[in-house]
């Protein structure tokens, strides 16, 4: 999900970035695949993916978004005067959904400057590995809610703007191209 509209922190760049796919990109489409253990090359997977998000700048980020079909999200949702709160999950999955529902306008950087309502489950639990590979629960509400569900969404090959309805979906996606058209013109 892109940062809005709270700019981001900056960051102290070590690690590489990566170009971020934009639909209609087939890659966002595939189903990613469980890590089977977290070792140097996932941490330094999760390094570029801050990195990339964090210019993008953004406040989640799923690792197919950079091209790697993994089960892999990043997050931070820190404001721009709070330091960095580097949050990673590695093969998350929501093993509770509460049945109040909350609506949030949500972005996705592979659909830049599309931004939609969209209604999801208020608060989840989500089972995950850390980036140390610790088997972690957490009950997540709020944005941290929404973000985590958009993001786990991506390792489904699901986009934001499938939970639209398919005439809201249609709408959106005719203006999303219109616009980048008339941006290339
Ligand atoms: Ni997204």
């Amino acid at each position: 999900m892109p940062f809005d509209p709270f700019a981001p922190k900056d960051y102290v760049r070590a690690m590489a970035l990566r170009p971020i796919l934009v639909l209609p990109e087939p890659l966002l489409r595939k189903v990613s695949d469980p890590v089977p253990e977290v070792d140097a090359a996932v941490r330094a997977l999760v390094d570029d993916m801050f990195e990339t998000m964090y210019e993008a700048p953004g406040i989640g980020l799923a690792a197919i978004q950079i091209g790697v079909p993994k089960r892999i999200v990043t997050i931070d949702l820190a404001r721009k005067e709070e330091p960095p709160a580097r949050q990673v999950f590695i093969n998350p999955e929501i093993v509770w959904a509460s049945e109040d529902l909350s609506s949030y306008e949500e972005g996705c950087l592979s659909i830049p400057s599309l931004y939609e309502e969209v209604e999801r489950p208020a608060r989840i639990r989500v089972r995950y590995r850390d980036v140390d590979g610790k088997p972690q629960e957490i009950e997540a509400d709020g944005l941290l809610a929404t973000c985590l569900q958009h993001e786990i969404d991506h390792l489904e090959g699901k986009l934001f703007v499938d939970r639209l309805s398919r005439l809201k979906r249609e709408r959106a996606l005719k203006r999303w191209q219109k616009a980048r058209r008339e941006n290339d013109a």
